[in-house]
């Protein structure tokens, strides 16, 4: 199968990529580094001439809801659009547990993804995850300021990016299921202790505050929503045997 990974150099998409190599399917990746520039559609069209399925691991890191739909909203139009022309047969957007109440900063843009994908006539698949563990050190890189980080109050139930690749194949080689079902890991975490024992692990001296964020979207951080409820799949790799396995230290 030819599988095009749009964001394929990225924390997630880099493990879609790793473990389609691994099951002998070819790989476009769709990255600005390879020319293709998805946000404004440059390249997009000829990467995707012969691609069977298009998995769609972008992002881009703003809290801002207006920059975050209009980063969303374009980039899927413009993979939408130009799969229907290049006759791809199957696209897989990855998104988040839990968001559905908190339409607003990132989680907006990620709603905004969702619904395109759903509206378009492409055979698509959409698949929610939980925070990633690498999540830990995403946060860090956002939030620290000299020897202090701050750690927005945060409940999850996290999963290695690693098993997010793998799902992401799994669902690229079976049928456009619509709504896949729920990935999480397999316990509670805090992100202000994962945060906390990633340091400690590293042996990083820096002290980190919690905080909760005002307005919707730091509620809906401190909620426990994006643990998730219903019917779910549960990857296998805890937060503690990540840091011995898949963590790299900056
Ligand atoms: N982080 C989490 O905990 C989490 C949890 C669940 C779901 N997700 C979802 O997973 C997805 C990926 O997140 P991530 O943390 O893996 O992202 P990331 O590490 O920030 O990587 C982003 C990727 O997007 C690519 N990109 C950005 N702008 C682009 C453009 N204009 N054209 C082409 N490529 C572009 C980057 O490629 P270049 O810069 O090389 O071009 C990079 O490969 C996001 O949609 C996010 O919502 C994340």
């Amino acid at each position: 199968m030819r599988i095009a990974v749009a964001g394929g150099t990225g924390t997630v998409g880099r493990y879609a990529v790793q473990t389609a190599h691994e099951r002998r399917h070819e790989v476009v990746l769709l990255t600005r580094g390879n020319g293709v520039d998805v946000l404004h559609g440059s390249g997009l069209e000829q990467a995707l001439a012969g691609v069977d399925v298009v998995i769609d691991t972008l992002n881009s890191t703003t809290l801002s809801t207006k920059q975050a739909v209009e980063f969303f909203g374009a980039a899927s139009r413009q993979l939408l659009t130009a799969e229907k022309r290049s006759g791809v047969r199957h696209h897989i957007a990855l998104s988040i547990v839990g968001i559905d109440n908190i339409d607003t900063s990132y989680y907006a843009g990620k709603l905004a993804q969702e619904r395109l994908v759903e509206a378009s006539d492409l055979p698509h698949t959409i698949a929610r995850t939980g925070q990633f563990h690498e999540f830990a050190e995403q946060i860090v890189r956002q939030t620290s300021f000299g020897p202090l980080t701050l750690v927005p109050r945060t409940l999850t139930r996290p999963v290695a990016a690693r098993e997010v690749g793998a799902h992401l194949i799994d669902l690229a080689e079976g049928a456009p299921a619509g709504r896949a079902r729920d990935l999480l890991g397999p316990r509670d975490e805090s992100l202000a202790d994962m945060v906390r024992r990633m340091f400690a692990h590293d042996g990083r001296r820096r002290a980190v505050l919690e905080m909760r964020l005002p307005g919707a979207y730091g509620r809906g951080l401190a909620s426990g929503k994006l643990r998730g409820g219903g019917a779910r799949d549960t990857a296998t790799t805890t937060f503690e045997q990540w840091l011995h396995t898949d963590h790299q230290q900056p």
